[in-house]
C-alpha cells in the first residue's frame, strides 16, 4: 500500500480522536503558541501526560509569556516545579526563557538547529517544537513512535540497535503539511491504540497496512536486546 496514503488516514483519525490536552489547540486549527509548546514539551520529557497537566496550567496562569517566566524569581519557578522531579530541568527551563527573552526578542526560533542551541532542548524537543509550533516537517520520535513504526513495518531488529532504522522509517511517514498534528497523532496512536500490550488493532486507522498485524506479531514488537 502506498505510504503516501498513510499520513492522511492518521490525520483524519486524529481529527476525530485527538486527546484534548491543555497545551494543544484543537486539530487543524492555527499554529500553537511556541512558548506553551516548549513549556509542555519540557515538562513531558520525563513526566507522564496526566501528571503534567495541573503543572502546565499553573505555569501558564502564573507566567503567560516567555518574558514573564524570564522575569520571575528562580526560587518561585523551582517552588512551582516541585513534584515534577528533575530540578535540573526547571533550571534549564529558566535559563532557556532568559535566552529567548534576551537574545531572541522573546520569540522562539523556528528551526530545529537554532532550537537545539537553547538550554534544555535536545534532538527530541527541537523536533517537537519545530513541528508542533511551526509546522516544520520534522520527524518527532519518542518511545510511542518507535513502537508504532516497529509494528507497521515489522522491524525485527531489537531496540536500541534499531533506533536509526526506526527514525528513517518514521521520516518516510512524515507529511509536508500538518507535521505538528501528525507528530501528536503518532503519540496518541501509541498511547491509546498501539499500546505496548494488547494493542487495539480493530480501532487502528492503519490496521490494513500494518505488517506486524498481518504476521500476527504485533504484541512482540518492538523487540528489545536483553539488558
Ligand atoms: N508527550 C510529549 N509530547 C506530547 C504531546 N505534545 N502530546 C502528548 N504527549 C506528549
Amino acid at each position: 500500500r502506498a505510504q503516501t496514503l498513510l499520513a492522511p488516514r492518521l490525520l483524519a483519525w486524529y481529527d476525530r480522536h485527538a486527546r484534548r490536552l491543555p497545551w494543544r489547540a484543537p486539530p487543524g486549527t492555527a499554529a500553537q503558541d511556541p512558548y506553551l509548546v516548549w513549556l509542555s514539551e519540557i515538562m513531558l520529557q520525563q513526566t507522564r501526560v496526566e501528571a503534567v497537566q495541573p503543572y502546565f496550567l499553573r505555569f501558564k496562569e502564573r507566567w503567560p509569556t516567555v518574558e514573564a517566566l524570564a522575569a520571575a524569581d528562580i526560587d518561585h519557578v523551582l517552588t512551582e516545579w516541585a513534584g515534577l522531579g528533575y530540578y535540573a530541568r526547571a533550571r534549564s527551563l529558566y535559563a532557556c526563557a532568559n535566552e529567548v527573552a534576551e537574545r531572541h526578542g522573546g520569540k522562539f526560533p523556528r528551526t530545529q538547529d537554532a532550537l537545539l542551541e537553547l538550554p534544555g532542548i535536545g534532538p527530541y524537543t527541537s523536533a517537537a517544537i519545530a513541528a508542533i509550533a511551526f509546522d516544520v516537517p520534522a520527524t518527532v520520535v519518542d518511545g510511542n513512535v518507535e513502537r508504532v513504526v516497529a509494528r507497521i513495518f515489522a522491524v525485527e531488529t531489537p531496540l536500541p540497535r534499531s533506533k536509526p532504522e526506526l527514525r528513517d522509517k518514521a521520516a518516510t511517514l512524515t507529511p509536508q503539511k500538518r507535521a505538528g498534528d501528525f507528530a501528536q497523532a503518532m503519540m496518541d496512536l501509541g498511547a491509546t491504540i498501539c499500546t505496548p500490550t494488547k494493542p487495539k488493532c480493530s480501532l487502528c486507522p492503519w490496521n490494513d497496512a500494518c505488517v506486524a498485524k498481518a504476521r500476527g506479531i504485533q504484541d512482540e514488537l518492538p523487540r528489545r536486546d536483553a539488558k
